[in-house]
């Protein structure tokens, strides 16, 4: 059985694979709708959501499969004490496959330990954020068609962003890219990243505060929200949130074939003039979303 905890957990070769199906799935999408029949996929989301939930939950739907679930701790048995291993000890009787979301770093890699079924890591606090770096990948794979041979720029909060610590993992793997991370003093990519990722791994990469000064050279901007939630106090929080705002006039700085990704929620980082810049692509991002997570959904259920 195989779950998926980390983008690392899928070599390059499984990936393309994957890219693939999501791809059909995309051309032939009722080829596919009732793959899933008789199944069920459980979302266990202890922290809130919209896309990511939502986006699984759809996913299963058009595979004719069915969905159950609880979308906040307090709605769950979380709140009475339950701990994350019984929690999944009993979903793995009433459903097939199981998304999970928490805000400790390392819960779905528990409830992996314990599962009966394939478990998704939907979100492990500030660490990990696979099925979101599936879709950054294929949104990449669909418009620029190649991984390799790339300036990647990730701007905001490298530090609690789980979106941009999976991203750094996938995208390592390819040839000759280049990675700009720009975030203020108080948001740098963890240590951890930077020594046994990057450093480790000989990835070259460089760290700026001023997003300006970098954007002629992107081929990517990946915008990310400032954490609200992992902060330990609202004063940083305030502080640091309206840091970067990228605007008409910084899009006017970058390439003509630059891609903006978000992984959304926005909050200000990306003011609304931007969103008919036909460089600006996070909301075609969401759509890539679910044919991802249908491919991943069969491919973990093992029914291609
Ligand atoms: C991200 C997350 O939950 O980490 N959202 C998402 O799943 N698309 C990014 C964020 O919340 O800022």
């Amino acid at each position: 059985m195989r779950h998926l905890m980390n983008p690392l957990d899928f070599s390059t070769e499984e990936l393309d694979d994957l890219f693939r199906l999501a791809d059909d799935i995309l051309l032939h999408e009722e080829r596919y709708a009732h793959r899933c029949d008789g199944k069920i996929l459980a979302t266990c989301f202890y922290e809130p959501s919209t896309r990511t939930r939502l986006s699984f939950e759809s996913a299963m739907l058009k595979l004719g499969g069915q969905v159950l679930g609880f979308a906040s701790a307090d709605s769950s048995s979380a709140a009475k004490g339950e701990s994350v291993s019984d929690t999944i000890r009993i979903i793995s009787c009433y459903a097939d496959i199981c998304a999970i979301r928490h805000p400790k770093e390392g819960a779905a890699l528990v409830a992996a330990q314990k599962s009966r079924i394939p478990v998704i890591n939907a979100g492990d606090g500030g660490h990990q954020h696979p099925t979101q770096t599936l879709t950054d990948l294929m949104t990449i794979h669909a418009l620029k068609g190649q991984f390799s041979d790339m300036t990647i720029g990730l701007c905001g909060d490298l530090k609690f962003g789980r979106t941009v610590h999976s991203l750094i993992e996938a995208l390592k793997r390819y040839a000759n890219v280049h990675f700009i991370f720009i975030s203020p003093e108080e948001l740098r990519i963890p240590g951890y990243i930077r020594e046994d990722v990057l450093e480790r791994g000989h990835i070259p990469f460089e760290e700026v505060r001023r997003l300006e000064d970098v954007m002629p050279k992107l081929d990517i901007l990946y915008m990310t929200r400032v954490q609200r939630e992992r902060f330990f106090n609202e004063e940083d929080y305030v502080r640091l949130k309206d840091y970067y705002i990228l605007n008409r006039e910084k899009m006017a700085l970058a390439k003509q074939d630059m891609m903006v990704l978000h992984p959304l929620p926005r909050v200000n980082e990306i003011s609304v003039e931007v969103d008919t810049d036909p460089r600006a692509k996070y909301f075609e991002q969401v759509q890539y979303g679910v044919y991802v997570r249908m491919a991943l959904i069969l491919t973990l259920l093992e029914l291609i």
